[in-house]
């Protein structure tokens, strides 16, 4: 039987645990670059006591960022501050993870605590793109509709910013297919009015993401894990489901994907969500067993005994605790203590840990 401090090996590497931190965007880059609130940011958190630590949503090309603010992996100069943060990780014993991410019809707005609307030229916004001309909302332009050959570039840059990944000393590549986000847009037929080979059917509305992993899975070294995060349900009649979810992750596990990391929502601003603790914890449930696709859970998960009995009873392999650990990068290391497991304390603070000595 596993539990929260049971180690959890994905191909070649062994996370120590099996609490991950979820991609969390911090809207502080400049032109894509980590600057030092990056380095502090996930530092502190890496020396947390988590297993893997997932950074946030990448963009793969400037256009495919959420927002002016965040991270890209779109040329060689934003290797080197990424590296940096990636061997800090590495050196308190947290695997280092990377969201690449195409923001879709999302691309384009506000910093995350700005108005939530696409930018103007003039307040550095750009055009979005999309499978269909079709906007997310209020407030967001009709975007762009990709032709074939623009389809073709975006599965290149994935696969360009999957190189410069491995040049930077990621031990994990997770690919965003969630949130609605370009390849979510994909999968839901919601966003894909397309009439080509990427729209109608099941088979054509997965084939991006299908083609995305394919050709990722191709230069990402075999002995390193790929991860996907999917939204298992648009919470919408006429979006995307569960069954869905769970029909391409079959799919995704031939083609070498280690683990699907099942969120939900955001593809359209209407869906009504029964958030709550645990709420999607299901669906990753689903995944498990009935792919037979290793899963994370995530969504309010904030407390130790519930991360516990996720893993405990098999309904995921491993927990993602996002917005707790902001609060607190000490969260896995208390929930060591509070589940009466060793939580390995950085050296440097063996004196604070359960038993340790008064400092003199
Ligand atoms: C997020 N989330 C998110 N998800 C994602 O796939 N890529 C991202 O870059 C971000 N960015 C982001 C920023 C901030 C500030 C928050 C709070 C959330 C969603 C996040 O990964 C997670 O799925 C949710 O926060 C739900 O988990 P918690 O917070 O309830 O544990």
């Amino acid at each position: 039987m596993s539990h929260l401090f049971e180690p959890l090996k994905l191909r070649d590497i062994t996370l120590k645990n099996r609490i991950g931190i979820p991609p969390m965007c911090q809207y502080s880059a400049q032109d894509g670059m980590a600057g030092d609130w990056h380095v502090i940011h996930y530092g502190s958190r890496a020396m947390g006591g988590a297993g893997l630590m997932i950074l946030e949503a990448t963009g793969v090309t400037p256009a495919g960022r959420i927002s002016p603010g965040d991270l890209g992996l779109w040329k060689d100069e934003q290797i080197e501050p990424l590296a940096r943060i990636a061997a800090q990780a590495k050196g308190q014993g947290c695997v280092p993870a990377i969201q690449l991410a195409h923001a879709g019809r999302k691309a384009s707005v506000g910093l995350g605590w700005e108005a939530q609307k696409t930018l103007t030229t003039s307040e550095g916004g750009w055009m979005p793109v999309a499978p269909s001309a079709v906007s997310f909302g209020d407030g967001y332009l009709s975007p762009h509709a990709l032709t074939l050959d623009e389809i073709a570039d975006l599965v290149a840059a994935f696969v360009a910013a999957a190189r410069r990944a491995v040049v930077a000393g990621f031990q994990a590549i997770e690919l965003h297919a969630a949130h609605g986000y370009l390849l979510h847009q994909f999968l839901s037929p919601l966003s894909n009015q397309r009439t080509d080979a990427y729209g109608g059917s099941f088979e054509n509305r997965t084939r991006l993401v299908r083609e995305v992993v394919t050709a990722v899975r191709a230069v990402w070294p075999d002995n390193l894990p790929l991860l996907i995060r999917l939204s298992a349900t648009d919470w919408v009649d006429g979006g995307w489901t569960a069954d869905e979810t769970v029909e391409l992750c079959r799919g995704l596990k031939a083609l070498g994907v280690d683990l699907a990391d099942i969120s939900t929502a955001g593809l359209v601003p209407t869906a009504k969500i029964p958030a709550g603790p645990g709420f999607q914890t299901g669906f990753a449930a689903r995944v498990r067993h009935e792919a037979g696709l290793p899963a994370a859970a995530v969504g309010l998960i904030t407390s130790p005994a519930q991360a516990d009995h996720i893993v405990r009873t098999g309904q995921a392999d491993m927990v993602l605790v996002g917005r707790e650990i902001l609060r607190n990068p000490y969260w896995p290391l208390q929930a060591a203590q509070a589940l009466g497991q060793v939580g390995i304390w950085p050296n440097q603070y063996l004196r604070a840990a359960p038993g340790g000595s008064l400092g003199r």
